[in-house]
């Protein structure tokens, strides 16, 4: 999606601005543009495609003197990507320049009375609207222009301005899309992304919705939609510089993968105290879980497909059940809410629209809430009741990796801490808080245990499709496979459920139709087997991903992935990192832009 950086100090803006919009690259734009203000004079530059464009325009931001300026990058959606519809927009008189992300749901009807007022369109974009209503309301005060204008648009916006007549400063507001300002000596900045702020400053403000910021290089000041100014203090933010940087691996996607045991370790090492799990972010007794009837949870893609996973472990240990929904279909589904539900909404981004809206519809129905969020100070994490933090670090691929297997992690925390409190698992509740400590060291041997998916991958990138099979936990795991597979090598894969084939799919296998079976789970092993069994004798190619010594798989496979011996119920964080592995190389068989896979972006913050 879009990203917006600004800055204001004592260096030249431009060179600033550049290195803040590579930082947000990976959130996925198709044009990109910056405006610098050099006394009163505000220069705008814009190319479509990528930012390296913008550098050689701007021989690198050199040949743009100023010390205050604004850019964005775009992600098409009102108006194709093209230099017109690229921000900043300028005010026909030039004095204002603005970027934006989100989308303004009146913009029609408020270009329609622009248009009558006299005001001149360059773009088919929504964000155009609002330089017009700023240049509009401008009567000597910024704080006024932009606190009227605001009043004006329905929809979603984190906005950057500047104006030629208030040298040195940049404005910002926010409504329902995430806008961070970074406070630094002498200089100040905004971004709608830590990640673009961090090599300048650690300390961040996080504006929240209806806020606005003003900002110089001696001062940051947040006010409200009265104009008054609002006290927040900065938070400093402590994961370093490198954790945003490839460090040596040829994609962020790669890197995300290793890093995956550290990053599981740092969700579990905080909650476990004296050998139990605990929640200090939660504060529920024996009688508020008695009191839950059913948890719903919700999320998008692969969020939606950690909660498919974790589900298993929640319902066989807390003994409550569990709906998995997919936020798009949740929020328009009148669902059957009520105070005895508790929702767990999962977001790597905290920012995805969808997942707001449906963490918004559950709480107005009346349930309690849970997010389980990655990104620290997201509109998520502030919307629930609960917000329990994967502590991830930064992912930057647009395909989560570790972003997913924290998540799981924390549901089988959720589950085993849940169930210790409704007193159901007295006996056991040592070895699973064992087997959850154990997750960092056995994605490690996931990963260790694989080497031969790259060569796996030469041998499978060719070919048009590749389905994915499994049951109960490794259907859950496949769902994501597919995902990741699709996402990033374009190679059209989907998931079944194993038991479903013969009801319609296994009319698709043909000779050598390759099929990635899943089967991880002792309980149900044998009837995963004949699975394998029925598409093997219509020819199809088999790649099994199983246990180390499963001679019954290892002798009816044709190729193979291991995991190592793990307890079904938690093995659906380390099942699917050699899927991850298999799909990244497959896609640099494939030649595939793999940290920023065509049409998608990171945090996806529109509907
Ligand atoms: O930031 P979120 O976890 O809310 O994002 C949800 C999905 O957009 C995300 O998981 C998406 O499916 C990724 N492309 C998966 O790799």
């Amino acid at each position: 999606m879009c990203g917006i950086v600004g800055f204001t100090g004592k260096h030249n803006a431009a060179p600033i601005l550049l290195e803040g919009l590579k930082k947000l690259e990976y959130r996925g734009y198709d044009s990109a543009g910056i405006a610098v203000m050099n006394g009163s004079e505000i220069s705008v530059d814009k190319v479509t495609g990528r930012i390296s464009n913008l550098c050689e325009k701007t021989r690198d931001g050199g040949a743009v003197p100023g010390l205050c300026g604004i850019g964005h990058t775009r992600w098409a959606t009102h108006g194709a990507p093209t230099e017109e519809n690229a921000h900043p927009h300028l005010s026909n008189d030039g004095r204002f320049a603005v970027v934006h992300n989100g989308i303004i749901e009146n913009y029609l009807a408020l270009r329609e009375e622009l248009t009558e007022a006299g005001y001149r369109f360059e773009s088919e974009t929504d964000t155009e609207v609002i330089v017009h209503l700023i240049e509009m309301y401008y009567k000597g005060s910024m704080r006024e222009a932009l606190i009227n204008t605001a009043n004006r648009l329905h929809g979603s916006y984190a906005l950057g301005v500047i104006c030629s007549e208030d040298p040195g400063k940049i404005y910002a507001a926010r409504e329902a899309s995430p806008l961070i300002l970074g406070v630094g000596p002498e200089e100040n900045f905004f971004a709608s992304d830590v990640t673009a702020l961090v090599n300048n400053t650690r300390n961040m403000i996080y504006l929240e919705d209806g806020e606005f910021a003003e900002l110089s290089p001696d001062a940051a000041r947040v006010f409200d939609v009265t104009g008054q100014d609002i006290r927040k203090s900065p938070v400093r933010i402590t994961w370093d510089v490198q954790a945003a940087e490839k460090g040596g691996y040829d994609h962020f996607m790669l890197k995300e993968i290793m890093e995956q045991p550290g990053a599981v370790k740092a969700t579990i090492a905080p909650r476990i105290k004296d050998g139990r799990v605990f929640f200090e972010e939660l504060s529920f007794s024996r009688p508020d879980l008695q009191n839950i009837r059913k948890i719903i949870i919700t999320a998008c893609g692969s969020a939606y497909h950690a909660g498919c996973a974790g589900r298993y472990a929640l319902e066989k240990l807390c003994r409550i059940p569990v709906e998995i929904e997919l936020a798009s279909e949740l929020r328009y589904s009148d669902p059957l809410i009520d105070e005895h539900t508790l929702v767990i909404v999962i977001s790597q981004s905290g920012e995805t629209a969808d997942t707001i809206a449906a963490l918004k519809e559950c709480r107005e129905r009346g349930a309690k809430t849970i997010a389980i969020v990655n990104v620290v100070g997201s509109t998520i994490a502030s919307l629930a009741d609960s917000t329990i933090y994967t502590w991830a670090g930064p992912e930057i691929a647009v395909a989560t990796t570790k972003g997913y297997t924290t998540q799981i992690t924390i549901l089988y925390m959720l589950a085993v801490y849940f169930s210790s409190i409704l007193g159901y698992i007295a006996g056991a509740e040592v070895a699973y808080t064992d087997e959850i400590q154990q997750l960092p060291s056995r994605i490690q041997q996931a990963i260790d245990l694989n080497p031969s998916a790259e060569a796996l991958a030469k041998k499978y990138h060719r070919s048009k499709a590749l389905f994915f099979i499994g049951r109960n936990t490794d259907y859950a795991v496949a769902l994501e496979g597919a995902l990741k597979m699709k996402e990033i090598s374009y190679v059209h894969s989907e998931a079944y459920a194993a038991g479903e084939l013969k009801h319609g799919t296994i009319a698709l296998i043909e000779e050598k139709q390759p099929v990635i079976a899943l089967c991880c789970n002792h309980a149900i092993m044998e009837k995963t087997l004949s699975n394998i069994v029925e598409v093997k004798s219509r020819g199809a190619k088999v790649l099994a991903l199983t246990f180390r010594n499963n001679q019954k798989i290892l002798s009816v496979a044709d190729d193979l992935l291991f995991i190592p011996d793990v307890d079904a119920v938690f093995s659906a964080a380390i099942e699917i990192v050699p899927l991850q592995l298999l799909a990244y190389y497959v896609a640099r068989e494939n030649g595939c832009d793999i940290d920023k896979p065509k049409n998608l972006a990171k945090s996806v913050t529109v509907e």
